[in-house]
């Protein structure tokens, strides 16, 4: 990532501080652009703001409680006020592809348990049509490749087709989500009918979830060398 692109996603986050007001719930997302959220509301914790924060996963948890955020869960705190998160690709509906982070699961539980999902991206991120990124998929580990096929199926039927794979770590391990699950990244390519292809990941048996992110974001704040854009509605 370039020093540029890094600044971007810094000055995305410096925007969305500014919705922050004491004694907000706070949904707090995951991905390096979302860590510069979490980076600056620790600082103005440390000045004196009151905030509460449910974490999207266990790494972003770990960052918050490094900054001294107080922290809550949704069982505790049930209904958050706004979530602040990155995404991977957003579209001019505001629609969403989450998961490269393989946080997807928790991500979207918050985003839903929110008044208010606002994304923070650097400019990759806008296209025309979602697809071009390669949508995560969480998936049980029981039945895997039959669960694959069903979404191979489910692809096909929505105008998509391309390769559907099991992420593997670094060190080429399968990797395991917060929740114990596995991800399929599905290299479909231009996603001519998201909200069918959405519909149908959600009914086969052993997926948990899906990246595709849909009605859930108020608003992108993109950001560029520019300057920052808001597209959408903050309030
Ligand atoms: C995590 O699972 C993802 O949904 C992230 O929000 C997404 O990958 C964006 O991450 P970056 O801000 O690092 O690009």
């Amino acid at each position: 990532m370039t020093d540029k692109a890094e600044a971007a996603k810094r000055l995305a986050a410096a925007r969305a501080l500014e919705l922050v007001k004491p004694g907000m719930k706070l949904g707090l997302g995951t991905g390096s652009t979302a860590a510069h959220f979490v980076a600056l509301l620790g600082e103005k914790v440390a000045q004196g703001l009151q905030v509460v924060g449910v974490p999207t996963s266990e790494r972003t948890r770990e960052q918050a409680e490094k900054l001294h955020i107080p922290l809550s869960t949704l069982d505790e705190t049930p209904q958050l006020d706004l979530t602040i998160d990155g995404a991977d690709e957003f579209d001019p509906q505001l629609r969403l592809i989450k998961g490269g982070g393989a946080a997807l699961l928790r991500e979207k539980i918050v985003a839903a348990a929110s008044t208010r999902m606002v994304v923070v991206t650097d400019r990759s991120k806008q296209v025309a049509m979602l697809g071009k990124f390669p949508l995560p998929v969480e998936v049980d580990r029981f039945g895997l490749e039959s669960t694959r096929l069903h979404v191979i199926a489910a692809g096909k039927a929505h105008g998509c087709s391309g390769e559907v794979k099991l992420r593997r770590t670094a060190d080429d391990h399968v990797l395991v989500t917060d929740g114990g699950h596995a991800i399929l990244d599905c290299f479909f390519g231009a996603l001519p009918d998201a909200d069918g292809l959405a519909l149908a990941l959600n009914v086969i048996p052993g997926v948990v979830e899906h990246g595709l992110f849909i009605g859930l974001a108020k608003a992108v704040i993109v950001a560029d060398e520019a300057g920052v854009e808001v597209i959408g509605d903050l309030a």
